[in-house]
């Protein structure tokens, strides 16, 4: 059975195909209305914290190739209540679906969940990792840019979830990687140690003018993610150095590429000018959620 958890989780060429399959789906949905390879499929999504794109992209996936969908939101089932444990949720919903799509507030819940269920299960973003997020981004990339072997990838800001999964692709797809944080919101020190021994091209610095120098493209996210328990008001200030802004675009290459899981908090980690800029890519990232989602839940379903 094959669970789409973590990056570091796969195989390289496996990760190299699901996004070449992406760019086909891509292709198709403008060439060919009648194939739908997922009839008879259903998907449940498990959300315990609030989506916009990854709810609509699996679901737009979903329909798009014939598949059908549940939705479990918090408080829906007797998992979200608090009513039944994982175990015996895990059970049950192993016998109503294919597959499963978790968002889950913590990741070690999510693994737990994984472990009891006897169908595949794609990580929808936890307090980790949110891998189908880079994957997309990497297809966006590429879609614009061409491999991203050997490009320089800048990340500025709260060394987080997606930053987790950026480190994590950054060994699996063979890029540079400069990640400016300040030394208290730097991210997970594992996966730091992970990639370096995997001999990534990784640089970790407090500062963002170095970390820009020359990139490909400029990365960042919310400096508050969602369950964030800090002191915000503290947070922000300190991260205040790392905001994109037309200045540290202008650091990085001339074609660079600004690229934004969303939500954004325009005004904080990103300046209006830049999201809505020449350089700004935060739409197209939003758009190629879909195809990426159907290439992961093909792979899972293999
Ligand atoms: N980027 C992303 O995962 O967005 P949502 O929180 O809206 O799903
Ligand atoms: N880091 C953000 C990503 C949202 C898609 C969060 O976890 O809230």
């Amino acid at each position: 059975m094959k669970n789409f958890i973590n990056l570091s989780d796969i195989n390289k060429k496996e990760l190299r195909k699901i996004i070449d399959h992406a760019k086909i789906y891509k292709k198709k949905i403008l060439t060919s209305k009648s194939y739908y390879p997922l009839k008879g499929k259903v998907l449940i999504m498990i959300f315990e914290k609030p989506s916009t794109r990854t709810r609509i992209s699996f679901e737009l996936a979903m329909k798009q190739l014939g598949g059908e969908l549940l939705i479990l939101n918090p408080k829906d089932s007797h998992y979200g209540g608090g009513g039944e444990s994982i175990h015996d949720t895990a059970k049950v919903l192993s016998q109503y679906g294919d597959i499963v799509m978790m968002r889950a507030n913590k990741h070690e819940n999510f693994l737990k969940f994984s472990k009891n269920l006897d169908i595949p299960i794609i990580n929808g973003l936890t307090d980790l990792s949110h891998p189908c997020q880079i994957m997309s981004d990497i297809m966006t990339f590429e879609e614009l840019k061409g491999p991203i072997s050997n490009k320089k990838i800048a990340w500025l800001g709260d060394g987080n979830n997606v930053a987790f999964s950026l480190i994590e692709a950054s060994v699996q797809f063979n890029f540079e990687l400069a990640i400016a944080s300040p030394k208290k919101f730097k991210p997970d020190k594992k996966i730091i140690a992970w990639a370096k021994n995997k001999k990534a091209k990784i640089l970790i610095t407090k500062d963002p003018e170095e970390a820009v120098n020359l990139a490909d493209c400029i990365m960042t996210d919310k400096w508050i993610s969602m369950g964030d328990k800090v002191n915000k008001k503290k947070k922000k200030k300190i991260l205040k150095p790392y905001q994109v802004n037309k200045k540290i675009m202008k650091l990085a290459k001339k074609d660079a590429i600004f690229m934004h899981c969303l939500p954004a908090s325009r005004g904080e980690e990103v300046t209006n000018d830049v999201m809505d800029g020449k350089q700004s890519v935060v739409w197209l990232g939003a758009l190629n959620r879909i195809h990426v989602q159907k290439s992961i839940i093909q792979w899972c379903l293999k």
